[in-house]
């Protein structure tokens, strides 16, 4: 559905060259039949990666781990981890996110029945295994028993066989059993351990009692989850060798997408790399920042499936500032959005949050997705300490490309493009600190809650009927100033509001 009167808006600001951000303009609140509860939040952050609600936290050092990138996709969001990590490292944390909801093992590591205990042994310290727990297999690989930690204890004589020191007789089940009944066998057996075996009693795979517990105690239908029903998560590469060196290691890891994170992709450089991961890997690859609209038409072009928006409003970014260009949020997600569209690209507006209110903003001015880092920064699940100043519990909140984040390590730098010696000189960011907010869903929680509100006022059931229904009221500083509380001392905190430091 083309929607005239918002097309008109934005042309009518282009034509006074004109660029608008979130204070600078409200939705239009039209006749509605929505009930906020009722609102389906389900929108897409790159051609194949899907989301139960539209927020995506950013790849940052002060925001995005495990421990932030489990709670998001629990949440039915993604996290993007950070790349001020070696290749390993970020390859370990995306690790750690799709362990989370897996209890199943589709591939355990085996020992044979003839081995002895010692060349078990061995295989353990060599491949640093810290469990214990290995299915013995006959040479034709046919199940023929366990070995558990208890085994390994008892066993004072390494040059016995394994088939003498395992546990036989041990319960297995079939493929596709329900993991309720998974849970049940292993209870009414007392067994830690599943093994699921085919007709010719051949392993399949395995499930563990601990992660079978877990979740069928923690299950929400928000979890965002892939095929093998593990959260999904995704990662930022940079350019070049960067790029490559990352996804060798994030494609064994089975990354659902990754964000190619620089300052800006409207370059030969991220274009050239572009082309080469859309011919090697058979992944999703969201490519920013950028803010025109034929910057989205070339990316896409190249072989984009995500369009990532922003140059400078970040809440610790200085691009602007320093380098004096960028364009307005809300301006440069329209734009962006108009092309991406025709191509069926999703947008992913990156930065400048600052309120619930601005979420349906983005999303009216034709967002997919939103990532954020502020106002995530200082929750339980964001990296590092807190610490005490003046009374009060914080954490760290640093731009990428502040001097701190650059000196942690040399891959930031690509993010400019720029040699070693201009970057140290020339941050495009800074550091700041962020009261403790304690754990990130209940921040979420007030901020989702927000957005239902706007979908409610808005008539829009849909992310989709928001993008096509939104008009926009420009807004001048005086009504900027009677949307915010004023002529009073807020005596209590809300859970939603606090006056801009
Ligand atoms: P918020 O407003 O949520 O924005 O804090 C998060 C986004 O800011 C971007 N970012 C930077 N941009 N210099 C910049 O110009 C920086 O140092 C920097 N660090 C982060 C990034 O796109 C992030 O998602």
């Amino acid at each position: 559905m083309i929607n005239q009167e918002k097309i008109n808006f934005f042309k009518n600001m282009e034509k006074i060259g004109l660029a608008l951000t979130f204070d600078d303009v409200r939705l239009k609140t039209k006749y509605t039949d929505v009930r906020p509860v009722d609102v389906c939040l389900d929108t897409k952050f790159s051609k194949h990666v899907s989301l139960k609600m539209p927020i995506v936290s950013a790849a940052m050092d002060s925001v995005t781990e495990y421990e932030m990138a489990i709670e998001m996709a629990k949440m039915g969001g993604i996290g993007i981890i950070h790349r001020n990590l070696s290749p390993k490292e970020q390859a370990e944390q995306v690790a750690k996110v799709k362990a989370y909801h897996a209890a199943y093992i589709p591939e355990p590591v085996c020992v044979y029945e003839d081995e002895t205990m010692d060349s078990v042994f061995k295989k353990r310290k060599e491949n640093n295994f810290f469990f214990h727990t290995f299915p013995v297999l006959s040479r034709d690989n046919k199940l023929e028993g366990m070995l558990y930690k208890e085994n390994f204890e008892f066993c004072n004589d390494y040059s016995l066989l394994v088939k003498n020191v395992m546990t036989k007789n041990v319960v297995t089940a079939k493929k596709g059993i329900s993991l309720q009944s998974v849970y049940d066998i292993m209870q009414k057996n007392k067994q830690k351990v599943l093994p699921i075996v085919d007709e010719q009693r051949k392993l399949c795979g395995m499930y563990l009692y601990n992660d079978v517990k877990r979740i069928l105690s923690d299950f929400s239908t928000m979890y965002n989850l892939d095929k093998k029903g593990r959260l999904i998560v995704g990662a930022a590469i940079g350019v070049l060798n960067d790029a490559f060196e990352r996804l060798d290691l994030l494609m064994k890891e089975e990354v659902d997408v990754v964000v190619m994170d620089t300052a800006h992709a409207d370059s030969k450089i991220v274009i050239d790399t572009l082309k080469q991961i859309k011919k090697k890997y058979k992944i999703d690859v969201v490519v920013g920042n950028i803010t025109e609209a034929s910057s989205a038409k070339r990316l896409i072009e190249a072989g984009a499936d995500g369009i990532k928006v922003g140059q400078g409003p970040g809440s610790a970014c200085t691009t602007r500032i320093v380098a004096g260009v960028g364009c307005p949020q809300v301006t440069a997600i329209f734009n962006c959005a108009q092309v991406a569209a025709k191509y069926n690209v999703p947008i992913c507006a990156d930065g400048g949050i600052k309120y619930s209110g601005d979420l349906p903003i983005a999303i009216g001015a034709g967002a997919n997705s939103i990532m954020v880092g502020n106002i995530l920064a200082g929750t339980k699940e964001t990296p590092g300490d807190t610490f005490f100043f003046e009374g009060r519990l914080w954490k760290t909140y640093r731009g990428m490309d502040s001097l701190g984040a650059i000196q942690k390590n040399r891959t930031a730098k690509l993010r400019f493009i720029m040699n070693e010696e201009e970057v140290k000189a020339v941050p495009e960011g800074v550091e700041g600190q962020i009261p403790y907010k304690g754990p990130v869903k209940d921040i979420l929680f007030q901020y989702i809650g927000g957005l239902r509100y706007g979908m409610g006022y808005t008539g829009s059931k849909t992310i989709k009927e928001l993008q096509e229904k939104a008009t926009f009221h420009r807004i001048s500083p005086a009504g900027l100033s009677e949307s915010h509380p004023h002529k009073l001392y807020i005596t209590k905190d809300a859970p939603n509001y606090a006056p801009q430091l």
